[in-house]
């Protein structure tokens, strides 16, 4: 399964009205083109695969400044969109067509805040093998029906009754054979994709929306998305993971901690070169994003890492962190060892840090004690490591 995005934003934002900044999608809030929130959110999801952005002609700058150096805006493909959100839609979806995505998801470049665990379950949903997925929330407030006369003619039922939010998600051959039968039979009318799916004959399944995806849609909606970013902007989203390994001591000719070769009459038995510093630093960075541990991105069964180079691991742990839009802000290792001494090598240990993290030598840290002569560590059978990583990943939402 490959899943591409398309991400319409063509639309004039008629009703949120006219401001210098262009329409809706272009305005800023907490310092960013809305558009800019939506990109960045699939961008950093790692199960996008392509990404379509249908803008209006009239946008080629706009959407260009918008998205101008954010993390991954090179893959973003662009097409224009048409006069109706159904056109747009279907411009995207021919796009993603020469793509190598197997299914999309469909979502409102008006609607900034849809977060990750959001597209999990839509995800879900689609692995499960179900053709139409709409996120959706039971509609809370009482429903009224309006006269023409402007008083009451009736009270709605709310049983039942869910509003659609987006991304709506398909299989991209079905939903684009639904958008081109559409288009041909002059069904011009559909409001969204899943509409459109279901008059395809689609059955269409629900999954919870977020209360927090809202559409932009007036004014306030803008006004109030600011507001929000503002105050969340004093928040910063840092994380704190720590790790832990010990590894046993066996006789040999040296030990490799933090990537480095210490001559010594005993070696270190286990995982990979068991060198139990990079170990613990490679928990801790994933521990920060909720990624597991390196048992599960590198099993201890699996052969190939008899003897590999820990620096691999923590490499690719801090590859997995950057993918979910984390900054690596400190790494700091504490090894409790009675033997070799640590000292003369700490600054070649600090500077391999550095490099493997690619983050200035100054937010690497190795330090060293031994444990008093007292129990496994002190009796020379193992050498242990704590780490503690500090990533941070934008500002809370
Ligand atoms: N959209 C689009 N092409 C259109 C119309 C809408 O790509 N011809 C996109 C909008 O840019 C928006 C999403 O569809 O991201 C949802 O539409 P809506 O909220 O209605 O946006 P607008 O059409 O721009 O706003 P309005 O209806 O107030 O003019
Ligand atoms: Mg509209």
């Amino acid at each position: 399964m490959k899943i591409g995005i398309v991400i319409v934003a063509a639309g004039r934002g008629e009703r949120a009205g006219a401001a210098a900044e262009g329409p809706k999608q272009y305005r800023r809030i907490g310092g960013e083109p809305v558009i800019r929130h939506t990109l960045r959110a699939f961008l950093t999801w790692e199960k996008a695969g392509p990404v379509v952005a249908v803008i209006h002609p009239d946008d080629e700058a706009l959407f260009a400044a918008a998205s101008a150096g954010l993390a991954g805006a090179g893959r973003v493909l662009t097409t224009h969109g048409g006069a109706t959100r159904q056109q747009s839609v279907l411009a995207g979806l021919r796009v993603l067509a020469d793509t190598d995505a197997t299914h999309v998801m469909i979502h409102d470049a008006a609607r900034p805040f849809v977060d990750h665990p959001l597209l999990e379950r839509i995800a879900a949903m689609l692995e499960a093998g179900h053709a139409a997925v709409l996120p959706a929330l039971a509609v809370t407030d009482t429903l009224k029906r309006i006269g023409g006369n402007g008083t009451v003619q009736e009270t709605v039922s709310r049983a039942g009754l869910f509003a659609a939010q987006t991304p709506q998600s398909f299989g991209l051959a079905a939903i684009l054979a639904a958008h081109d039968k559409a288009a041909a039979a002059a069904r011009d009318d559909f409001t969204d994709d899943a509409a459109i799916a279901e008059w395809a004959g689609h059955a269409v399944s629900l999954v919870e929306g977020a209360a927090d995806n809202i559409k932009l849609t007036i004014r306030r909606d803008i006004a109030m998305a600011d507001e929000k970013l503002s105050r969340q902007a004093a928040l910063p989203d840092v994380r704190t993971g720590n790790g832990y390994d010990v590894h046993q001591l066996v006789p040999g000719d040296g030990v490799t901690l933090c990537g480095v070769f210490i001559a010594h009459d005993q070696r270190l038995s286990g995982h990979s070169d068991a060198d139990v510093a990079l170990h613990a630093l490679t928990d801790a960075l994933l521990a920060t994003c909720g990624a597991g541990d390196i048992g599960d991105h590198f099993p201890p069964s699996d052969p190939q890492w008899k003897g590999a180079a820990s620096r691999i691991f923590l490499a690719h742990a801090a590859d997995v962190v950057r993918k979910r839009g984390g900054v690596i802000t400190n790494a700091d290792i504490s090894l409790i060892a009675e033997a070799p001494k640590i000292a003369p090598h700490r600054e070649t240990m600090c500077q391999n840090l550095s490099e493997i993290l690619g983050i200035s030598r100054e937010r690497c840290s190795v330090k060293a004690t031994t444990n008093e002569k007292i129990g496994f560590i002190g009796r020379k059978e193992g050498i242990a490591a704590i780490a503690t990583a500090t990533v941070v990943y934008g500002v809370l939402a």
